[in-house]
């Protein structure tokens, strides 16, 4: 079973959205890839987030694509069916629980509500495919996966999340994962501590 858990490098996941939100602005269907993103912890976070700073409208345009390796369909089931055990939202931000879930019959669980589920959708995705999902993402998530593979494998994984994303969009990582020097031609780095870029127009012949 895959280590995450909601509300997991927050600070990094507040410093993303603080930068998508002016890019979302205006868009009529906005898309999100989080890649690697586990049981959904992570996805449905990044949604809970931008559910709380968005008009329900705009909010009910947007699209985050979660993807993982699993290949079971375990995953796939737990992120369509948004049941979580109590424990593991025992340290949920203040005010969160109640909000954004409910109790849902399972004994012990907790389900996220219909209104953040129905923005997450989950697909099998390897990411050494090299091929990326689909284009004009205006963010890119990839956290606490890119450190598994070998620095060829990175790089060749972050070029292709560099043509998955739209114009100016943002690819964000966790905070201990370094943007190779080869790469640097390609995202612009946003914030001087934290590993969040903007996609670099052009650049994509850098070798
Ligand atoms: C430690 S979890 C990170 C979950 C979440 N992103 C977070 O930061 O909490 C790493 C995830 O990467 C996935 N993963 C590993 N290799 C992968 C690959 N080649 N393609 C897609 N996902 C992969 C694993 O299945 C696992 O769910």
């Amino acid at each position: 079973m895959a280590f995450t858990f909601f509300f997991r490098d927050q600070q990094v996941l507040e410093r993303v959205v603080e930068h998508l939100l002016p890019n979302l602005a205006g868009r009529s269907r906005p898309r999100i890839w989080d890649a690697g993103a586990a049981m959904g912890q992570e996805p449905y976070t990044l949604a809970i987030m931008l559910a709380a700073r968005m008009g329900h409208f705009a909010f009910d345009n947007l699209r985050i694509d979660a993807t993982d390796v699993e290949s079971t369909g375990q995953f796939a089931r737990m992120i369509e069916a948004g049941l979580y055990p109590k424990e593991e939202l025992s340290r949920l931000p203040e005010g969160i629980l109640e909000k954004y879930f409910e109790p849902n019959g399972k004994p012990g669980h907790f389900r996220v509500i219909e209104s953040i589920r129905r923005r997450v959708v989950f697909q099998r995705h390897d990411l050494l495919s090299f091929q990326e999902i689909g284009d004009g993402y205006l963010l890119v998530l990839c956290k606490n996966v890119l450190l598994h593979f070998q620095p060829l494998e990175r790089i060749e994984v972050l070029r292709m999340f560099h043509r998955a994303l739209a114009p100016g969009g943002l690819f964000a990582t966790e905070q201990t994962q370094d943007m190779p020097s080869e790469l640097a031609r390609l995202f612009q780095r946003l914030t001087p501590n934290g590993q969040l870029f903007r996609k670099v127009e052009g650049g994509g012949c850098a070798s």
